[in-house]
């Protein structure tokens, strides 16, 4: 059988699948992922041409029905910031008050977050963006499943080709594990700087996590420290 007569077969299986499984055809990972990242060094854009995919990816995920937490939220939550941010920060997922505004880390976690950037002089009205692993807020804040996490996957990675951050923060085990593909817990993977493809990452505590237990605040600072300097040495 030929390539094209077997990838019109998975087409129409996975249509079929589409209608038996849930009654309309869904969106499909892959094919958001294949039509503009297809694992080929990303075609240059322009700015204005970034702005404009980007705008449109935040689009999709409010109305994304790929996997089952859309059934659950209020707001999808794409992310928030400036293009060429000197730092993407990349958390879990969006909490209740995430899922109520529709933008990410606007609680309490979010607002000592804001507090660890104006420290090391960022911000995310300057020079960050920030997103999650999971664009829809799992069920009592919960972590994704890695169905979840695997079916947003394709947003991530086209929002870090388009926003092109310098470096990127992760923020908790759940982050840090997958944009790293390692299973060590956060104590672990923080405390020394890794690469994202291409780009410099520090990972670090959750905000949340440390407004539990202070005794993180020290090791996070350090992080913050490491992620400064990685900056200023890369300007
Ligand atoms: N925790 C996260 O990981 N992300 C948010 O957006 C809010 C809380």
């Amino acid at each position: 059988m030929n390539h094209s007569l077997l990838t019109e077969l998975d087409t129409i299986l996975d249509l079929l699948t589409d209608y038996v499984e849930a009654g309309y055809r869904r969106q499909r990972p892959t094919a958001i992922a294949a039509a503009r990242y297809d694992g080929a060094a990303p075609v240059a854009l322009s700015a204005g041409d970034r702005a404009a995919e980007l705008r449109e990816l935040e689009q999709q995920v409010r109305c994304c029905t790929l996997c089952p937490l859309h059934q659950g939220r209020t707001h999808g939550v794409p992310g928030i910031g400036v293009l060429d941010p000197l730092v993407m920060v990349i958390g879990e997922g969006p909490g209740a008050e995430e899922d109520h505004k529709g933008e990410p880390f606007v609680g309490s976690a979010g607002r000592y977050l804001d507090k660890w950037l104006a420290a090391v002089e960022l911000s995310r009205s300057s020079n960050v963006y920030i997103t999650n692993i999971v664009k829809c807020r799992p069920p009592n804040n919960r972590d994704p499943l890695p169905s979840e996490s695997q079916a947003c996957a394709p947003y991530l990675a086209r929002q870090i080709e388009l926003v092109r951050p310098r470096a990127i923060l992760s923020v908790g085990r759940v982050a840090a594990q997958l944009l790293l593909q390692k299973e060590d817990g956060i104590g672990k993977l923080r405390g020394r700087s890794w690469k994202y493809r291409d780009i410099p990452l520090v990972a670090t505590y959750h905000p949340s996590a440390v407004l539990r237990n202070d005794q993180w605040r020290r090791p996070v600072w350090e992080d913050l420290k490491r992620l400064r300097e990685l900056l200023d040495s890369s300007s």
